[in-house]
């Protein structure tokens, strides 16, 4: 056993966690001593990724190509992407403009590294996917939130938004549709936002990693539809469009030079993304889209069944989310304590789930579940929910 321990850099302490890692581990836990657990927590898509997709990758296996590549990623996977970018977004974009990684969780967090200053400040929803502020705040930089209120379907409130914005403000970020609410920005909102931005000259970093997932109006981007490419960041990915979470494949879009920042943060630390993996991404973006369109409708079955269900429990509202593959439902007529919650419906009722504010303190009272599951499984989790909260008592 070690007698002295070293002490860690101050900067991990302003690192911050995901829960959903936490309370999948805590749900693994239990499923050792041998409960039934259903996994509502965890944001991957519960279907195997395409057969060309993976064949594609065992290919490239085949062929060795299993050496390093180039820090910022193979050029034809770069220029396919750039060519995907142009395509379903309506800007034309470059090779150049692209860095692809490891997921696109090492895009986000290169990308705040490469841009932010201690005491710069960066605009967040509250809630939001957490990587956002932990790295903000890694960095000894400033998170600023942004309410994102149940009334508004969760929308970005542009006077909120404006409000939020200092001289220090280097960027704001939004992601649409959106984790953990599955809430989705309109065309004018994508227009006031891009206006706010202009105005007050920051950075716009846009995360539509689940641009796939839109389920009763069609994708708005803020890349496509914001005309200020010069001033906006593209954060997207494989993971969840092509059931791809494991393989670890994401990419950026940026203005040349900072497309060049993050290449050079890249090769100072992962050096590059896996040779084969990124074959197999050329293989989803240029290959057969029905297992694609196949996903998205068996969502938006589960979608619409959760959410009827949901409002069938007494105490629990649900809005319908517009996209993502999470329902958020409001809790707070039962408990505003989500976490509270969240933890009896995993140790009584064999549901994980997390709780809302976990995503931020606005989304206390909430609880978000992913119906990344079967329908099957989705049923009998309502039905279990239902159970645990008849046993539940508020502290
Ligand atoms: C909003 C958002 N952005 C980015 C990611 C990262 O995805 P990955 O690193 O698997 O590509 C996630 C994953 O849950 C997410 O929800």
């Amino acid at each position: 056993m070690p007698t002295t321990t070293f002490a860690l850099a101050d900067s991990m302490r302003r690192l911050g966690t995901e829960s959903a890692f936490v309370v999948l581990a805590r749900a693994r836990a239990l499923e050792a001593q041998g409960r039934n657990i259903i996994h509502l927590e965890i944001g991957e898509p519960d279907f195997d990724t395409p057969e060309h997709v993976k064949n594609a990758g065992i290919d490239s296996l085949k062929r060795n190509r299993t050496h390093y590549s180039p820090a910022s990623g193979i050029m034809e996977l770069r220029d396919a992407i750039a060519k995907h970018v142009t395509k379903s977004r309506g800007v034309p974009v470059t090779a150049d403009q692209v860095v692809v990684s490891p997921g696109a969780k090492p895009i986000i967090a290169l990308t705040l590294m490469a841009l932010l200053n201690p005491g710069d400040e960066v605009v967040i929803p509250d809630p939001a996917y957490p990587a956002y502020r932990s790295i903000v705040t890694y960095v000894a930089a400033v998170p600023v939130s942004v309410p994102l209120l149940e009334r508004k379907n969760f929308r970005l409130e542009l006077d909120a938004l404006e409000n939020a914005i200092t001289p220090r403000t280097k960027a704001i970020v939004i992601n649409s549709p959106h984790n953990p609410t599955g809430g989705i920005l309109t065309p004018d909102d994508i227009a006031g936002i891009a206006a706010i931005a202009k105005r007050h000259d920051v950075l716009v970093i846009t995360d539509e990693i689940y641009n796939r997932h839109c389920y009763d109006a069609p994708f708005a981007s803020f890349y496509g539809l914001g005309g200020i490419p010069d001033q906006t960041i593209l954060i997207d990915g494989f993971s969840k469009a092509w059931a791809m979470t494991g393989w670890r494949l994401g990419f950026g879009v940026f203005p040349k030079y900072i497309a060049d920042a993050v290449g050079a943060l890249m090769l100072n630390t992962v050096s590059c993304t896996a040779t084969f993996v990124q074959d197999a991404g050329i293989a989803a973006l240029t290959g057969d889209d029905k297992p694609v369109q196949a996903m998205h409708d068996e969502f938006l079955r589960r979608r619409d069944m959760l959410v009827e269900g949901l409002n069938q429990v007494p105490g629990v509202t649900c809005k319908l989310p517009g996209g993502a593959f999470y329902v958020f439902p409001n809790f707070s007529a039962i408990d505003s304590d989500d976490i509270r919650l969240a933890a009896h419906i995993l140790d009584d009722g064999n549901v994980a789930v997390l709780g809302g504010s976990t995503f931020g303190p606005n989304g206390r009272g909430f609880i978000r579940l992913s119906y990344a599951n079967s329908e099957e499984n989705l049923r009998e989790a309502l039905s279990r929910i239902r159970k645990a909260l008849a046993s539940y008592r508020r502290a």
